[in-house]
Formats: C-alpha cells, sequence, structure tokens
C-alpha cells in the first residue's frame, strides 16, 4: 500500500478556453490525484482562463484562500501583503547581468504588411555557446517592451528616462532590489504593460477616482460591461489611467498591480542539419490599430524580435 500523502493544499490551473476537450485536465488531475493520495484540499480548484479575467480569477481564489488560512491558524504567519516598497532615488544606474545570450546574424523582412496580413519576417540567431537543438524544438523569447508603451508610462507617472527608483521587497519578488535601477529599464524588461485590467483593480481605481461621474462609469465597467467594453477591447491598466484623469494612482501602486513579464515562444524554423548552433525563426509583427481605438498596438516580443539588428545579443 502506498503512504497516505499527509499535506494540505490548494490548486490553481492556468488555461485557455479554446483547448475545448482539455481545458483545465492537467491541474484537474493534479488536484484530483493530491486528493486521492490523502492530501487535505483546503479549498476548491481555482481556474483562470487565459482568454478572460485570468487575473481577476487568481485574486479572487488566492483572497479566498488566505481566509481559510487566516481562519485555521488565527491568523499567525498568513500575510496578503507583498510587502514592496518602492521609492524614487537619484543614483546611477546599476544594470542586472543575464549571462547566457544568443546573438543575432541576420533580420529580414520576407512579406511586407498587407491587408492579407501583418509583415513577415526571417530572424536568425547563433545559440549561446554550448548550446544545440533539435527539430521541433521552440525558442523561448524573453522581450523587453516596446519604447512607444514605455514612454507613455513615464509620460503618465510624471517620470522620465534618468528617473531612478530602488524596490526593497521582505518576500519573493520578480522585481531586481536593493539596488537603484531606472524606471525605464524596469518597465522595458520587468513587467506586462498591455494585459487587460482585471476587474478588481478597475475596482480599486473607482475607489482612488477623485471625480464621481468617472467613479461610476468604472465602477460599471467592473460589473456587465466588463467582457464586452475591457477584455474585448484589451483596455489595460495604462489606457485606463490615461483615459480616468482623475485617478489618482502612484507609481508604486501601479507596479505592485503588473504581472511580470513573459516569455514568448516561437518554433524553429532551421533544422539542426543545416548547422546546430544557429536557429532561425519566421514570424509576424504585430503592429495594427489598437482594438481599444486609443493609438496604435504594439505586440510586444515580436515587434523586439522585428527591431534587432545584427550582432545585437538576445535573451
Ligand atoms: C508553441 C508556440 C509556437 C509559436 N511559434 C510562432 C512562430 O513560429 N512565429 C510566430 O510569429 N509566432 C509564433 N507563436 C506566437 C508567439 O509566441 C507570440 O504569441 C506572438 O509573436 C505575439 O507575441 P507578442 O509579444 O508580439 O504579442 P503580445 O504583446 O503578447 O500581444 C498579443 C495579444 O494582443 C492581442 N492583440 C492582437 N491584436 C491586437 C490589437 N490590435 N489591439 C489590442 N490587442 C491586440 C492578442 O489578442 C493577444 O492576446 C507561437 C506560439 C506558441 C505558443
Ligand atoms: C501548445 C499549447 C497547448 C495548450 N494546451 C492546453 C490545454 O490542453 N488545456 C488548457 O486549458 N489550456 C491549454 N493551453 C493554454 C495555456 O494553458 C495558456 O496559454 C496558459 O494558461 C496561459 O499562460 P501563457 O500566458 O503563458 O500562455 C495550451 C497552450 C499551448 C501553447
Amino acid at each position: 500500500t502506498k503512504p497516505k500523502l499527509e499535506i494540505n493544499y490548494a490548486v490553481f490551473g492556468a488555461g485557455h478556453h479554446d483547448w475545448v476537450d482539455t481545458y483545465q485536465k492537467i491541474p484537474t488531475y493534479i488536484d484530483e490525484m493530491i486528493g486521492q493520495a490523502g492530501g487535505k484540499r483546503i479549498i476548491e480548484r481555482g481556474a483562470g482562463d487565459a482568454a478572460g479575467d485570468f487575473f481577476g480569477s487568481f485574486e479572487s481564489w488566492k483572497e479566498n484562500l488566505l481566509q481559510v488560512l487566516r481562519k485555521d491558524t488565527d491568523g499567525k504567519n498568513v500575510t496578503n501583503d507583498e510587502k514592496l516598497s518602492i521609492e524614487i532615488v537619484n543614483l546611477t544606474r546599476n544594470l542586472g547581468q543575464i549571462k547566457d545570450f544568443g546573438t543575432v546574424l541576420q533580420n529580414k523582412i520576407l512579406v511586407e504588411a498587407s491587408e492579407i496580413g501583418p509583415m513577415k519576417r526571417h530572424i536568425e540567431i547563433k545559440l549561446p555557446t554550448g548550446q544545440t537543438y533539435r527539430s521541433g524544438d521552440y525558442l523561448a523569447v524573453l522581450p523587453t517592451n516596446p519604447i512607444e508603451t514605455v514612454f507613455r508610462v513615464l509620460k503618465q507617472f510624471q517620470l522620465n528616462t534618468n528617473s531612478q527608483i530602488k524596490i526593497a521587497s521582505s518576500t519573493r519578488t520578480f522585481f531586481p532590489t536593493n539596488s537603484p535601477m531606472s524606471a525605464f529599464d524596469i518597465l522595458s524588461g520587468y513587467v506586462e504593460l498591455n494585459q487587460p485590467i482585471s476587474k478588481k483593480q478597475i475596482e480599486i481605481l473607482a475607489t482612488l477616482c477623485k471625480d464621481k461621474n468617472e467613479q461610476v462609469n468604472l465602477t460599471n465597467l467592473a460589473g456587465d460591461a466588463y467582457e464586452k467594453e475591457i477584455l474585448d477591447k484589451r483596455i489595460s491598466l495604462l489606457d485606463i489611467l490615461e483615459m480616468y484623469r482623475s485617478c489618482e494612482l502612484t507609481f508604486s501602486q501601479y507596479l505592485r498591480m503588473l504581472p511580470s513579464l513573459h516569455i514568448r515562444q516561437y518554433s524553429i524554423s532551421s533544422s539542426p542539419l543545416w548547422n546546430s548552433e544557429i536557429v532561425t525563426l519566421t514570424y509576424d509583427v504585430h503592429c495594427s490599430p489598437s482594438l481599444s481605438g486609443l493609438g496604435q498596438f504594439y505586440g510586444v516580443a515580436s515587434n523586439y524580435l522585428s527591431n534587432l539588428k545584427e550582432g545585437d545579443q538576445i535573451n
């Protein structure tokens, strides 16, 4: 007989409803398996849909989890605060070092953008020393945000490219901590700036609005209008701050609301039989009028790749 798994656990699954037959299949399986092995489920499995209010679902699930944990432990050692303190300072830049870079050998247009579709490009990348690949592998690219979006944020918070910030945290964080770094580099390389704002974030912004009309409008957006007016148009936190001028959100509050910048995958379009140290990608450059109706949309990684020049290094 197998020993009983004596753990308390909770599962939150990430999925996408386009995978109709297997939506949340793995999280569901994990949840059931741990339960069957003797684990004690703290709360029901949560589910985030990448095509829906993903972060909103996670926040509600997390709050529910923390509430139960607080009850079980009389509040000891359970905190919802990401203890992040952010101060704006003025010191010289200190960039973190990432060791393994690829090197761009070539980056050219295959097909110009037209009414048929976006621009298609071909890029050749020399892999970091010692790395090879197999046919069918993907390359994970950690991009930087489009400069246009970063400048919008700096303008919103009246910062400039020289503004340095120092982040201290008593819990684990994806931000670089303790040494000052420019707001520009943090915004470029650490956070997603274009994710749709969550319902919960809209509710928070509504409480920070000085103008009553704006407050009412925002509260409505967090209700039934959310899917049509926010998700379908992919309205971001930044879009809302630009539209609702009476919202007094500080830069520190803003940073805390953003998810970490994530990698994007690309199917390697070359074969190691041609060259096992060089990969090529064939990619669309996503650049079109924004679904929100507010200016231009720039896909993060595709524009990052598109702007790389021969000799540039890539993470
Ligand atoms: C396994 C795998 C392999 C892949 N291989 C390739 C490949 O070989 N080549 C390739 O080109 N791509 C490939 N992709 C897609 C690639 O990973 C990226 O998703 C794609 O390049 C877009 O990323 P981005 O950062 O440019 O866009 P993001 O910044 O991530 O933006 C994309 C999001 O913006 C939304 N959006 C689109 N248009 C607008 C608009 N006008 N206004 C507002 N929002 C909008 C989209 O709905 C989407 O949610 C692959 C993906 C996977 C999962
Ligand atoms: C190749 C691939 C297969 C996937 N299969 C499933 C699936 O079977 N069920 C599901 O719910 N989501 C599936 N997804 C969706 C991912 O779970 C979803 O993209 C993810 O939760 C959101 O994280 P991301 O932003 O890192 O993509 C799949 C995604 C990819 C790229």
